[in-house]
């Protein structure tokens, strides 16, 4: 534990630049379609985040060999010899990330069968799989459930089915992309996700050669096809890392600029953004109007000098304000004067954090109720999922125990906002999805060490 902590001297401003890659949640998912191909496929920007590692350790156990390009962040991938992997080696990675489970499908193309270990991830709700598991035996496959994980096999082969989904779950979607690609015959998915990750996706599997079609209201059509090949890409840059350094810069009094973020993907956050108070300029035509070589734009994000303005906000899906901006939004927000509302509806249990926020003199209280928007599958379910936030708050510094990849990214940042000197513990959790933070901390001139 001790070389798992940060001592951070907080109540300095975060300033200057730093640069953001690929999405993690793109990322890891091109890594499992690679799988589906006959050809080695390249994948460019890839951050060096644990949940990186995870993926390709597990391709690696199933024979898909995994080197790094000459680029940096270039990966590249050879499928050609798709092979089993015992379930020992296998659940090595038990309970280290949500990822294994998108292995099904393509797993069941290539080898005919499949061995998922329990899952893992950050813990913000019982996070089920029955909408995946539904939608693989409407595919065709058999699941048998063991105490170490599920053996899944497809005695008659996978076919194209007619699918609904209760709730428009990225996982899922996933999921049905993944299994439907080279699936026989036609897939028609209903309520499906729509997030600019799994847009992303679908172009990964559009270079291997699938045939999706995403019409509107949320549906998205497959055409089964028998082979798919490798793919170059250059996936979208990393929304979520790019709204946390955004939520840091309002947090701290300081201003950032976040090289490599997208404008597009991030339009809702950007607006909510501004109605607190903050400041932000798109840089991204930097390139183009300069024409210097080099030069690369983003969004530089800054706090305005005056108050910050309290914001009634509901997470949701896209096109939504993402469930992963909310947790280092609300430390911003406790700087904000008046009351600020956070209804979150797509995790039942990921306001937790918000008790070490009080710790250190935030004062944030939980309820039941759906507030501030329209009422959600948790309202009558007794989970604590809106918060109310009451500000500006003095944030002082305390010793802090990281719960999840993003409510302690949103520890770090109150740290450092805080007068004081916290210690943080648990960072490296912070590493499964925030490439070099260390790194990008000390290059923006935070005063932070390890012990
Ligand atoms: C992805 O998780 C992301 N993870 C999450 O980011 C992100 O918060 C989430 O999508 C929503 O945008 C990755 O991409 C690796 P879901 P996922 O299926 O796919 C319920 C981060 O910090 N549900 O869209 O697991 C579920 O319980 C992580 O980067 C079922 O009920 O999320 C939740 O309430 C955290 N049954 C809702 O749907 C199912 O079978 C949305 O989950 C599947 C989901």
């Amino acid at each position: 534990m001790t070389e798992d902590v940060l001592i951070v001297h907080g109540g300095t401003p975060l300033q200057g630049q730093i640069r953001v890659r690929g999405a993690k949640n793109l990322v890891s998912k091109a890594m499992v379609a690679a799988l589906l191909g006959e050809s080695p496929s390249r994948l460019y920007d890839v951050p060096r985040i644990r949940d990186v590692e995870v993926v390709r350790g597990l391709l690696g156990l199933h024979g898909v060999k995994v080197s790094d390009g000459a680029e940096d962040g270039e990966l590249v991938m050879d499928p050609t010899n798709v092979e089993s992997a015992s379930t020992d080696e296998i659940n090595v990675h038990a309970g280290s990330s949500r990822i294994p489970i998108l292995l099904c499908g393509p797993l069941l193309h290539r080898l005919g069968h499949a061995f998922i270990p329990d899952l893992g991830g950050c813990h913000i709700g019982p996070r089920p799989i029955d909408f995946h598991m539904k939608a693989l035996r409407e595919f065709g496959a058999v699941v048998d459930k063991t105490p170490e994980g599920m053996h899944l096999s497809a005695p008659n082969g996978l076919h194209g089915a007619k699918l609904e989904l209760p709730y428009p779950s990225v996982g899922a979607t996933e999921q049905v992309l993944l299994t439907a690609v080279r699936a026989e015959g036609v897939t028609e998915l209903r309520n499906a996700a729509i997030e600019p990750e799994i847009i992303d996706l679908i172009c990964v599997l559009q270079k291997m050669g699938a045939i999706i079609t995403v019409h509107t209201d949320r549906v998205i059509e497959i055409q089964g096809v028998p082979k798919l090949y490798g793919y170059e890409h250059k996936p979208i840059p990393d929304r979520i890392e790019a709204a946390s350094w955004a939520a840091a810069a309002l947090a701290t009094r300081g201003e950032i600029e976040v090289l490599g973020a997208r404008q597009t993907d991030m339009m809702t956050f950007l607006n909510v953004y501004r109605n607190i108070g903050g400041e932000l300029k798109i840089t991204d035509d930097r390139v183009a109007r300069d024409g210097v070589t080099g030069a690369e734009g983003g969004i530089k994000f800054w706090h305005p000098g005056t108050e910050l303005k309290a914001v009634a906000l509901e997470t949701d899906v896209h096109p939504g304000f993402m469930t992963d901006w909310q947790q280092p939004l609300v430390v911003a927000l406790t700087q904000a004067r008046g009351i600020s509302i956070m209804h979150e509806t797509v995790y039942e249990q990921r306001l937790g954090y918000t008790e070490a926020l009080n710790s250190m003199g935030a004062t944030i209280q939980v309820y039941r109720d759906c507030l501030g928007g329209t009422p959600c599958r948790f309202g009558r379910r007794n989970f604590m999922h809106s918060a109310v936030i009451a500000g500006p708050s003095k944030l002082h510094a305390a010793d802090l125990v990281i719960p999840d990849l993003r409510a302690g990214f949103a520890h770090l940042i109150a740290a450092l906002a805080a007068e004081g000197t916290s210690r943080v513990y648990g960072v490296n959790l912070i590493k499964r999805g925030y490439e070099d933070f260390e790194q990008k901390l000390a290059a923006l001139g935070a005063h932070v060490e390890r012990p």
